[in-house]
């Protein structure tokens, strides 16, 4: 017995990165996990080796009303109903407020907001008339607190929050839960780059992301996408049946003050 048998959950940004770990989750714990991204050939590939009984790709720019739209269909077609969403699609760019182009901050808020607010729009009423479900939106520790040069992605995050909770409290009657996960640091091409760098040396790199982090976080390392999956599980499957408009911080401590050892 898996934990999600039955289920059907779509993972937005789910051709890499933690949305990847997420899909893999969920396939081992007995969904069928529709994979939506705009990363076409990463996320064919991981569908494919899914098996097309457990996994379809969509592609799906999150930001974009008539792909939802679109991917709502496609899915459907694929496994006849939606009874999950993961809201994991999102881009971080790095600038001082003051240096921020307008259009740079309207394309954060483009993805990571309206993304999100789009994928609860349009797979909240499918969710309901399967007979209830989950919604997990992915914020992030800037959800809660401030971090210099992320202002754009901070604001959106923090957005996040209130979205959840809104829309918990609107959903709470047609059975459909909605919480957020919210990561510190976690090692995917979002935080780690050079994992995407051809020319990056691997082994450097994974030294230099383990000394930076060993000094930030309280638990001394950056964290693994599979434990930000675990906990999409864990708000996805039935063991938070309870649980709902809530965030959930996974930063290995780094939030819960100043550390002096
Ligand atoms: N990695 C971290 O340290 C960290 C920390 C806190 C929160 N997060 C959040 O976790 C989520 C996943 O990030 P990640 O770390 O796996 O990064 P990532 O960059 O590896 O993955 C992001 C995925 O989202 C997809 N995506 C980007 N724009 C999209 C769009 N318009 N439509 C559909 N898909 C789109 C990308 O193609 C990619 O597959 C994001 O929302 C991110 O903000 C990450």
């Amino acid at each position: 017995m898996g934990k999600l048998d039955g289920r059907v959950v779509v993972v937005t940004g789910g051709a890499r990165g933690q949305g990847e770990q997420e899909a893999r989750l969920f396939v081992a714990e007995g969904a069928r996990v529709v994979v939506a991204d705009v990363l076409d050939e990463q996320g064919e590939a991981l569908a494919a080796e899914l098996g097309k009984e457990s996994a379809t790709y969509v592609h799906l720019d999150v930001g974009v009303e008539a792909d939802w739209q679109a991917a709502t269909a496609a899915a459907k077609d694929a496994f006849g109903k939606i009874d999950g969403l993961v809201n994991n699609a999102g881009i971080l760019r790095f600038n001082e407020l003051c240096s921020t182009p307008l259009e740079e901050f309207e394309q954060i808020i483009r993805v990571n907001q309206i993304g999100c607010f789009l994928g609860i729009r349009t797979v909240a009423p499918e969710i309901a008339a399967a007979g209830g479900g989950t919604i997990v939106n992915t914020a992030s520790y800037t959800a809660l607190t401030g971090m210099a040069f992320v202002g754009a992605y901070a604001a959106t995050k923090h957005a996040i929050l209130g979205l959840t909770r809104v829309a918990a409290l609107e959903l709470a009657g047609r059975n459909v839960r909605v919480n957020a996960v919210c990561p510190g640091a976690v090692d995917t091409p979002m935080t780690n780059p050079a994992q995407l760098d051809p020319d990056a040396d691997p082994v450097a790199a994974k030294e230099a992301v383990a000394e930076l982090y060993k000094k930030l976080v309280p638990l001394g390392r950056i964290g693994r996408p599979q434990e930000v999956a675990a906990l999409a599980l864990f708000l996805t499957g039935d063991d938070s049946a309870y649980i709902t408009g809530q965030p959930f911080v996974i930063d290995g401590g780094w939030l819960a003050g100043v550390s002096v050892v």
